[in-house]
C-alpha cells in the first residue's frame, strides 16, 4: 500500500482520479464553493448529515467530482477515538458497496492536527488489512493508493512519515503474530529477522541451541527442551547513529507457541497460545518501521524464540535451572515460561551497555483482568523512562498506564531450594512477573510491558493488533531533537 499526503481543499481533492473519497467532518470545518461543498452544505441544511459522531452520507455520482463514490462522515470535535470510529464506519459502507477500492481519498475538513491525521491514516490501514497467508482462497486487499489531503501539508509531514512508518511495522507484526505456530515456528521467526537485514542500516545474527548453551542461558534453553522445534535467539541491530552513541534495547517474547508445558493449559481457547510472540512480533515490525523512517538512533532487539510444550524431555516443576545471570531458578509452575526465557535475554542485553531496555511480553493472563483490551501494563525501574512510554502510549493511541514496583511484591517469590522461584500466587499476578524480571535488569534502566491484553482481539474478530509497535517507535523517536521539516 502506498500512501501520499497533499496540500488541498475539498475542491481540489474532488479532482483526484480515485475510486472513492471519504471526507472526514468534524467541528470547525470550512466548506467553499465547489460543486461537493455545495452539495454537502445542502445536506447539513436538510439534516442528512453533521459533524455528531455516527452520522454518515453516502453520495453516488456527483457533479464535478471524480470519485464516483463519496462517503460524507462525522466525527465531531475531531478526538482521536472519534476519527477512528469515524473512519471504520467510511470504510465499512464503502465495502459494502460493489465496485472496486483500489485509489482513496480522505479529506480532513476541521481539526487537521497531527493527532487527527494519524488516526485517520492508520484507521484506513487497519479496515483495510486482511490476512491471507494460510488460506487458499481469499479476498485479497485491493486498496493499493491512499491519498489524504489537508489544507496545509508541510507542517504534518512528519507526523505522516510516523504514521506511514508505522503501518508497515504493525502490518508486519500483525502478519507474524497471526501466523499458526506450525507456520511461525522459531526458525521461521529467525528468517523473518534475517529478512529485514536486507535493508539499509540493520543486521541480524541469530543464534541456535548450543550458542545458547554456551553462553549459558540455562533458563531459557530449558523453557525450549520440551519442543521438536529448536530454539533460536534473534540479535538485531539498527545502526543509524555513530557507534559511540548508547543503543536503546528492545527484547521481544517469542514463545511461539505455549501450551504451558507440564503445567499444561485448559484446551479452551488454547490455539489463542500461537499469539505468545506478539512481543517478539512487534520488536521485528518496530525494525521494519525503522527500515522505513530511517532515524538517526541505535536500536538492538532481541528475541528468544521457542515452543512451550510438555514431553518425556520437558521441563517439570520443582526442577532448579541457573539462568545467564547466575541466579538459580525453581521452576514452580511451567506456564509461567515467558518469564524464564526473558531473563536471560536481559542479562545479554548488559553487554550493549544501553541507554535503556524495554522488553514486550504477553506475560499474564493477570494483567488482561488488570487492564483488559484497551491499555497495556507499564513496569519501569526508571520514572523518566516509565514517563517517555507514557506519553508514546498517548501520542499513538497506543496506551499503556503504569503499574508499579514495590519490594514488597517479590516476597511471594521466595524459594526453599533456589535463588528465586518462577512464580507467586494468584494475587497480584501481573506484578509479581514485573518483579521477577526486575531482578535481572538492575544494570540499566529498564521497563517491561505487558501486552497480554492489548496484542491480539479474540472471538470473531480474531487477529493480532499490532501493538505496541506504534507506541514504541514513537518512544524511540522521543529521544531525538526535532527534525527541520517539523518546523513551522
Ligand atoms: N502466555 C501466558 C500469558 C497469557 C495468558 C497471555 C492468557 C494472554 C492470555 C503466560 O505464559 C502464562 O501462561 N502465564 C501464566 C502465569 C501463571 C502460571 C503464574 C498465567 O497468566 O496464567
Ligand atoms: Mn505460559
Ligand atoms: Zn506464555
Amino acid at each position: 500500500m502506498n500512501f501520499e499526503l497533499k496540500p488541498l481543499d475539498l475542491a481540489g481533492s474532488s479532482q483526484l482520479k480515485s475510486d472513492a473519497l471519504i471526507v472526514i467532518l468534524a467541528s470547525g470545518h470550512k466548506l467553499g464553493k465547489d460543486l461537493l461543498s455545495q452539495k454537502i452544505n445542502s445536506a447539513i441544511k436538510a439534516g442528512e448529515i453533521d459533524t455528531k459522531p455516527g452520522k454518515l452520507l453516502s453520495l453516488f455520482k456527483v457533479d464535478g467530482c471524480f470519485a464516483p463514490r463519496i462517503v460524507v462522515v462525522g466525527a465531531g470535535e475531531g478526538s482521536a477515538r472519534q476519527i477512528r470510529q469515524a473512519v471504520t464506519a467510511a470504510m465499512s459502507a464503502l465495502r459494502s458497496g460493489a465496485g472496486t477500492l483500489k485509489r482513496l481519498v480522505v479529506v480532513l475538513a476541521g481539526q487537521e492536527t497531527g493527532v487527527v491525521l494519524r488516526s485517520a491514516v492508520t484507521a484506513v490501514a487497519d479496515a483495510s488489512y486482511v490476512y491471507v497467508t494460510t488460506k487458499s482462497k481469499f479476498e485479497e486487499r485491493t486498496l493499493e493508493r491512499v491519498i489524504v489531503c489537508v489544507p496545509t501539508a508541510k507542517v504534518l509531514d512528519l507526523d505522516f512519515r510516523k504514521t506511514v512508518a508505522t503501518i508497515y511495522g504493525v502490518e508486519f507484526a500483525k502478519e507474524w503474530a497471526n501466523r499458526p505456530a506450525n507456520h511461525a515456528t522459531p526458525v521461521a521467526l529467525a528468517q523473518a529477522a534475517r529478512s529485514l537485514a536486507r535493508h539499509d542500516r540493520i543486521s541480524c545474527q541469530v543464534f541456535g541451541p548450543k550458542e545458547v548453551q554456551k553462553l549459558g542461558m540455562g533458563s531459557f534453553a530449558a523453557v525450549a527442551q520440551g519442543s521438536a522445534q529448536p530454539l533460536r535467539f534473534i540479535v538485531l541491530k539498527y545502526e543509524g547513529a555513530a557507534r559511540s552513541q548508547a543503543p536503546t534495547v528492545l527484547v521481544g517474547k517469542g514463545i511461539t507457541f505455549d501450551t504451558g508445558g507440564i503445567s499444561i493449559k485448559p484446551a479452551a481457547e488454547m490455539d489463542e497460545m500461537k499469539f505468545d510472540m506478539s512481543g517478539a512480533a512487534s520488536v521485528l515490525g518496530v525494525f521494519r518501521s525503522l527500515a522505513e523512517l530511517r532515524p538517526q538512533i541505535n536500536v538492538i532487539g532481541l528475541v528468544p524464540a521457542c515452543e512451550n510444550m510438555p514431553g518425556g524431555k520437558a521441563l517439570k516443576p520443582g526442577d532448579v535451572v541457573t539462568s545467564m545471570s547466575g541466579q538459580t531458578i525453581e521452576v514452580l509452575n511451567t506456564d509461567a515460561e515467558g518469564r524464564l526465557i526473558l531473563c536471560d535475554a536481559l542479562t545479554y542485553a548488559e553487554r550493549f551497555k544501553p541507554r535503556a531496555v524495554v522488553d514486550i511480553a504477553t506475560l499474564t493472563g493477570a494483567c488482561v483482568i488488570a487492564l483488559g483490551n484497551v491499555r497495556s501494563g507499564l513496569f519501569a525501574s526508571n520514572d523518566q523512562l516509565a514517563d517517555r512510554l507514557l506519553a508514546a502510549g498517548e501520542a499513538t493511541q497506543d496506551l499503556c498506564w503504569r503499574m508499579p514496583l514495590d519490594e514488597d511484591y517479590a516476597e511471594p517469590l521466595k524459594s526453599n531450594f533456589a535463588d528465586v522461584a518462577n512464580v507467586g500466587g494468584r494475587p497480584a499476578g501481573a506484578i509479581t512477573a514485573a518483579k521477577f524480571l526486575h531482578r535481572f535488569a538492575d544494570k540499566f534502566p529498564w521497563a517491561h510491558l505487558d501486552i497480554a491484553g492489548t496484542a491480539w482481539k479474540g472471538g470473531a474478530a480474531k487477529g493480532a493488533t499490532g501493538r505496541p509497535v506504534g507506541l514504541l517507535l514513537e518512544f524511540l523517536l522521543s529521544d531525538l531533537p526535532i527534525p527541520a521539516v517539523n518546523r513551522k
